[in-house]
């Protein structure tokens, strides 16, 4: 099976664990709906991409920790579309979570997401309870306070916002989980693997900022210029689209160097540049470049 395939059925198998007859049906719907299909689940395959990479060969557990990734992304998009925050009526090309379940649904799908997440980590625990709670804490640190993607949306309500510290809880965070589990559940030491994750990350949230500049919702599938109508620091406001794109090839560059020895050191570098040739957005046709 290729990282699509596993992803995709480690995914499924987790969102039908909260199907049951006698539960509420519509929260049921509302969290398949929140997670399938997927978008690009550039987190989890950079977490299998690590996991082959260190050689690790636990299928089972590199699966599980892939679902348990995705699901947590999953879960802040659709509590980062709530009219409390974005108030987005789009996500993947489709009416996000709120609009075509309500708001208290919403909610609740994102909150049961979350602790699904913790779940299919602690189910590893049958397997291997050390490597289980190594993933729980890991994925933990990255999602909560005080450097996770809470922290994140955190600094939304604070008065004065550094980007880089924005950037880092809200983007990057997920980014170097996914290194770190990846390396955890390979059987490394995840601490070397936190700048690749943390580079990337950055890179992927400066793509994003440019993208919601330069794309249109069409090409975007969820609405655009969100960040200057929601008053949001971003990369372009604060560089100028050249300067956020220097930036973001640097990240890049310093990603690929940064990649620690392992078995498969080479495959993992092919597959970082393979990822970063399709980050960078193309202005479209028609569309003004602001910061120039
Ligand atoms: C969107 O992430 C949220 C950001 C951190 C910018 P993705 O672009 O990975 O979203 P999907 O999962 O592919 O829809
Ligand atoms: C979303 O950031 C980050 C989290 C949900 C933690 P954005 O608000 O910038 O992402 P999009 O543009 O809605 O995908
Ligand atoms: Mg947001
Ligand atoms: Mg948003």
């Amino acid at each position: 099976m290729d990282f699509s395939e596993r992803i995709e059925s480690a995914v499924a198998r987790a969102v039908a664990r909260c199907r049951d007859p006698a539960a509420p049906q519509r929260l049921g719907a509302a969290i398949d709906y929140a997670v399938m299909p997927g978008g690009a689940r550039i987190r989890p395959t950079i977490l299998l991409g690590v996991a082959t990479a260190c050689a690790g060969g636990r299928a089972e557990i590199e699966d599980a920790a892939a679902a348990a990734l995705e699901l947590i992304h999953c879960a802040s998009l659709v509590h980062d579309d709530l009219p409390c925050f974005d108030d987005a009526d789009t996500r993947r090309g489709k009416p996000s979570v709120h609009r075509a379940y309500s708001q208290p649904l919403a909610v609740l799908a994102g909150d049961s997401l979350i602790i699904l997440a913790f779940e299919e980590l602690a189910r590893i625990g049958a397997l291997d309870p050390a490597l289980s709670s190594r993933l729980v804490l890991s994925l933990a640190r990255r999602t909560g306070m005080p450097g996770g993607i809470c922290a994140g949306q955190g600094w939304e309500s604070e008065g004065e916002i550094d980007l880089a510290a924005y950037h880092n809880a809200k983007t990057a965070a997920l980014f170097i989980a996914a290194t770190q589990m990846g390396a955890i559940a390979g059987g490394q030491d995840p601490a070397p693997w936190e700048e690749l994750g943390a580079r990337i990350g950055a890179a992927f949230q400066i793509a994003d900022d440019l993208r919601d500049t330069l794309l249109s919702v069409e090409e975007l599938g969820k609405p655009a210029g969100q960040d200057d109508l929601n008053g949001r620091p971003n990369a372009v406001a604060q560089f100028g689209v050249r300067g956020a794109t220097e930036r973001l090839k640097d990240s890049l560059a310093g990603a690929i160097a940064s990649i620690p020895s392992c078995p498969g050191e080479a495959a993992l570098a092919r597959m970082v540049q393979h990822y970063a040739e399709r980050l960078s957005p193309v202005p479209a046709a028609g569309h003004s470049v602001p910061g120039e």
